[in-house]
């Protein structure tokens, strides 16, 4: 097998990118409707993982603003004029690809944002990924009540974490 690699996504990857989100997130279900708006808004931010010509992994990105968070399976209409921090929505990996893999897509993400003149990395950390993201340099930030209502969408365990690219 040739080693997995990421590149942008295309139109016609809708369908093994939502087989791979209802595999991997079972409970927090997006219409593919939700996943192509960001793939239109902000295809520098979209990409899939490769293995053999086989669709294995994602990753969704788009610019947003700090501490606002976009509730999922919710269109965003429009990319903010303003946005101070590149969101990470979403990266998912099929577990046999599992490995070194979301490095690599964060580091693409972290020079994407670089290079629009945006400092900040943001998500929400879902399932026990936190320690995952610590590792990449995100902080999880204190959520006041208006954030807490926002992250109820995403479960229990869903946590702001922010990357002040300046920092690193
Ligand atoms: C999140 C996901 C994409 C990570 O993929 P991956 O290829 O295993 O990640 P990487 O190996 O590139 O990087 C993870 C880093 O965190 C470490 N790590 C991996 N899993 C970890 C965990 N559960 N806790 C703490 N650290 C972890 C790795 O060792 C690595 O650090 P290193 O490069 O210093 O060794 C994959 O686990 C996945 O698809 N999970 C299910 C979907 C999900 O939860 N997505 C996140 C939504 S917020």
């Amino acid at each position: 097998m040739t080693k997995p690699h990421w590149r942008p996504t295309r139109t016609s990857d809708l369908p093994a990118i939502s087989a791979i989100a209802a595999r991997i997130h079972p409970g927090l279900a997006e219409r593919p409707d939700v996943f192509a708006e960001k793939m239109r808004l902000c295809p520098e931010g979209c990409r899939v993982l490769t293995a053999d010509d086989e669709i294995v992994g994602y990753g969704l990105a788009h610019p947003w603003r700090l501490n606002r968070i976009p509730p999922l399976d919710h269109f965003l209409e429009r990319l903010p004029g303003d946005a101070d921090c590149l969101y990470v929505h979403d990266v998912a990996v099929l577990p046999d690809f599992r490995g070194g893999v979301a490095r690599d897509y964060v580091t693409a993400i972290e020079e994407l944002a670089r290079a629009a003149g945006i400092a900040t990395l943001a998500l929400v950390s879902v399932y026990a990924t936190r320690p995952l993201w610590e590792r990449f340099g995100f902080r999880p930030v204190t959520a006041d009540a208006e954030l807490r209502a926002k992250l109820a969408s995403y479960g229990e365990a869903a946590t702001y974490m922010l990357r002040d690219l300046a920092a690193a």
